[in-house]
């Protein structure tokens, strides 16, 4: 039996045990589900052995969830070492969010399933562990070397893993790093991605008075922090939809005509797909730059949350004594997250009048945006078995998210390459999120064929 037939015959088993994982509460930023995220580890690693590869779990020190390691090195120094990365923890969910079924009891309707996770990212993760698991049990061996990372505290920013690459990056050393995250553009169209934004984040605090106060006593003797707070963030775009933090853009990689006009392929499913998923009023953004451009060959700058005073039910008429925002700025190549965090708080304490005071804070989870390669052979191959398996080429994608590691692991490995088996409209992070049933039987299917066809040298 091929590998490919012995996928299509277990893929009931197959789709059962992606339902087990999903319904592993495995949310690595909420300390109440600790033991979920080790039982999903627990999980994985048994799943790792039970198919004939070497399985450890890795606890970094400041580490709250382990990385585990899967690994099969018995191809032979002809053949190429491939390196698979992927993550099992997820985004925390809740009812109240507006899911329509519980979050973590993955649920089947109109040919997709339902589940917190299953998009982002646990259907990539079991696409290469069962793309694995047909090879070994078919051909008893596989036709290249593999090891295999699944992180769990991506969802959390990834904040061990430079620790756990300089504590363990040696054994890393491959010809090929798989970023299995993600997804394609539209159910039935493919794309390929060259490019993950890049992040740095960042809280600021903003303090006006010693404590609450009454805001008929004081009010308007007193600059609001709330107000002051907004005024802030209020100045860190202009009209034209530029960040305005000076020397934001200096390092920017600027895309030639012919590249955007490569990129701008993917503009009607891209459109289509805003659209449908986002809800918007209207399209905003930088001048002069698409949908898709904003999102990925530009970097940006988010308000991602703003607390301060009482918005309870009921009125309270109070000044308050603080107010708070987190921000984040998405990066694209060639900048660098500890100079932009640099930039940003100069800039924040230029325009803090002298009525308030301000802290802000970095967060510990910084990443360098990354551009992928897409003459190389690992993209060449990829694309290929995305095409034989969709029947239809993979357009460029540049991809706005992040998966902290990707530029990170550039010094380990030859080539890297993104496949991911997702759809964007699977709403990744939000409620209902859901992947495509008939896509997770193709998209086994196609990273076993890339493991069949990925040659040591191009
Ligand atoms: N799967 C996403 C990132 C992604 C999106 C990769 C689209 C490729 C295409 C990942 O799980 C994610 O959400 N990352 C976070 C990282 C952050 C917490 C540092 C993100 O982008 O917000
Ligand atoms: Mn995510």
């Amino acid at each position: 039996m091929s590998p490919h037939q012995y996928a299509q015959q277990n893929h009931p088993r197959f789709l059962t045990e992606l339902k087990e994982l999903v319904s592993i509460p495995s949310v690595s930023t909420q300390p109440q589900h600790n033991a979920d995220v080790q039982h999903a580890a627990d999980w994985l690693t048994a799943k790792l052995e039970k198919i004939g590869m070497s399985a450890e779990q890795i606890l970094m020190p400041k580490g709250r969830h382990p990385l585990v390691l899967g690994q099969w090195l018995e191809a032979g120094d002809e053949a190429p070492t491939v390196l698979i990365y992927g993550h099992y923890d997820v985004q925390p969910a809740e009812m109240a969010d507006g899911w329509l079924t519980p979050p973590f009891e993955p649920t089947e309707k109109d040919g997709k399933l339902f589940g917190r996770g299953a998009t982002d990212s646990k259907v990539n993760t079991m696409t290469q562990l069962k793309a694995l698991e047909s090879l070994l049990q078919t051909d008893g061996r596989l036709p290249v070397n593999v090891k295999f990372i699944i992180e769990g505290e991506e969802e959390s920013g990834s904040e061990n893993i430079n620790a756990f690459l300089d504590a363990h990056g040696d054994r890393l050393n491959a010809d090929y790093g798989v970023i299995c995250d993600g997804g394609i553009v539209e159910p039935d169209q493919p794309s390929i991605v060259c490019g993950l934004r890049g992040i740095v984040t960042a809280e600021l605090e903003v303090y006006g008075p010693s404590k609450d106060l009454h805001s008929g006593h004081y009010g308007g003797s007193i600059h609001n922090p709330i107000q002051a707070l907004c005024e802030i963030i209020a100045q860190l775009h202009d009209e034209n939809g530029r960040v305005t933090v000076p020397g934001f853009y200096d390092n920017v990689r600027d895309f030639s005509p012919l590249e955007r006009e490569d990129l701008a392929q993917i503009d009607p499913y891209f459109n289509q797909e805003w659209d449908n998923v986002a809800g918007a009023p209207a399209h905003w953004g930088e001048i002069g730059y698409s949908a898709h451009e904003r999102t990925g060959i530009r970097p940006t700058l988010e308000i991602n949350g703003i607390a301060g005073g009482y918005a309870a039910e009921g009125f309270k008429t109070v000044l308050p004594a603080t107010a708070h925002a987190k921000i984040s700025c998405r990066l694209v190549a060639n900048q660098d997250p500890v100079r932009i965090y640099q930039l940003l708080e100069k800039y924040i304490n230029e325009l803090t009048p002298d009525t308030v005071m301000i802290k802000l804070t970095e967060c510990d989870m910084g990443a360098s945006a990354y551009l992928i390669d897409m003459s190389s052979h690992a993209v060449k191959t990829a694309r290929q078995a995305y095409e034989t398996h969709w029947g239809v080429p993979a357009i460029p994608e540049m991809a706005g998210g992040s998966v902290p590691i990707t530029a990170a692991l550039d010094p380990f490995v030859s080539e890297i390459v993104a496949m991911g088996f997702a759809h964007k409209a699977g709403q990744p992070h939000g409620p209902n999120e859901n992947i495509i049933l008939r896509n997770y039987e193709r998209a086994i299917a196609t990273a076993i064929t890339f493991l069949q066809t990925i040659t040591k040298t191009g």
